[in-house]
């Protein structure tokens, strides 16, 4: 890599940055092209195989990833592929396993839009347990009833959070400040880390059936996929209310849709599916007692900022030749090869 006429280069080439969306903060962008950097959109219904031909077409040094699958096709295709930056922390979309296996690191940008997937979480928890979905169709189709649905108090009750990151860690106080008591089940954090007014459950279904609302905060992965089946939800209270702003594929929606419809779950608020966009067919769009967003926890112009200038900067760091934070690293494990990259000359970037 060298520096010329204000332009960064790999051999003979301008460094090229592929982000699979059509934009991303103004800031941010200008982070890259502000160093004569060739950015590419695309849009972001692109397909897989879309990804990989543009990978293989324009073999971009790095690849700003928002939801397109990014597989191990796509991986292989670009042989000057130096980093895979996440825009977000869910890294579900993306073959780590391939990208490890090239010394490929693959960073996430933790942290920058917790806030706002909390804020929407309590705003789901809230419309669901008052039906303001509901009753706003009702005003707008002139019907004005005050009676047929009682809503219920969340204060009193218990919050179950499962996964007590930083969204669940965000999403806890604000359920106290309503009067909650919170609960959580977190295999993988260390004694210490939750604070002594949260009741830690070692046993997800303690967790289940001691719960008013269970909001999951988990990562998708071989460990949570299903994690929410039918067993688990037949532990919940009918009364309970399910909250899912995490990833869809973590609760078996079929299973969820059958305690909806049969009442042995009180209803749920969802900001993700098992399959996206939600299809036309989809059971969950019948059902009174669910609330659904599209998929938009980040999406808040403050987040958007933050995840933008975090993913470029993550960008900029691995072709720079800094070593990537590991707490922004989904594949800490590539950092054992970080001599490989430096070879292939990573490590002789101008600033
Ligand atoms: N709806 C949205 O738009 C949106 C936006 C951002 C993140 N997310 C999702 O939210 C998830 C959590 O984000 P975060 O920033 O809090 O991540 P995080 O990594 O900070 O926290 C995840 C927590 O889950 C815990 N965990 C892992 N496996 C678990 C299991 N089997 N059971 C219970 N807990 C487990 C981890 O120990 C960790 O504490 C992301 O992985 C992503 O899928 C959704």
């Amino acid at each position: 890599m060298h520096e010329g006429k204000g332009q960064f280069f790999y051999g003979a080439a301008v460094a090229t940055v592929l982000i699979t969306a059509p934009k991303i903060a103004d800031e941010a962008m200008e982070m890259l092209l502000g160093r004569g950097m060739r950015v590419l959109t695309m849009p972001l219904t692109a397909s897989p195989d879309d990804l990989a031909s543009r990978m293989a077409a324009e073999n971009p040094d790095a690849v700003i990833s928002r939801t397109v699958r990014v597989d191990a096709h796509a991986i292989m295709a670009a042989p000057r592929l130096k980093v895979i930056s996440k825009y977000g922390v869910g890294f579900d979309n993306i073959d780590i396993a391939a990208a490890t296996a090239r010394g490929v690191p693959v960073t996430v940008t933790r942290d920058a839009n917790s806030q706002s997937v909390a804020e929407l979480t309590i705003g789901l928890m809230l419309a669901l347990s008052r039906r303001v979905v509901t009753f706003d169709r009702d005003i707008r189709e002139g019907r004005w009833d005050r009676i047929s649905i009682m809503g219920v108090e969340l204060s009193g009750g218990v919050l179950g959070v499962v996964g007590f990151g930083a969204i669940g860690r965000r999403v806890a106080p604000i359920a106290r400040a309503i009067g909650m008591r919170v609960h959580a089940f977190d295999p993988l954090l260390p004694e210490g880390v939750i604070p002594e007014d949260v009741v830690r459950h070692r046993i997800l279904e303690d967790l289940l059936s001691a719960a008013d609302v269970v909001s999951l905060h988990c990562p998708l992965d071989s460990s949570t996929r299903g994690l929410i089946d039918a067993d688990r939800l037949a532990l919940m209270k009918p009364s309970a209310m399910l909250v899912n702003a995490a990833r869809g594929p973590i609760v078996d929606e079929r299973a969820l849709v059958s305690a909806l419809k049969s009442g042995r779950l009180a209803g749920a608020a969802l900001d993700t599916y098992a399959v996206e966009p939600l299809p036309a067919t989809s059971e969950l769009r019948m059902l009174g007692n669910v609330v659904m967003t599209p998929h938009i926890g980040g999406t808040t112009a403050q987040s958007a900022w933050r995840v933008s200038v975090r993913a470029v900067q993550n960008v900029l760091d691995v072709l720079d030749g800094r070593a990537p934070d590991p707490a922004q690293l989904a594949n800490p494990e590539v950092l054992a090869t970080t001599q490989t990259l430096s070879v292939a000359g990573r490590g002789d970037v101008g600033n």
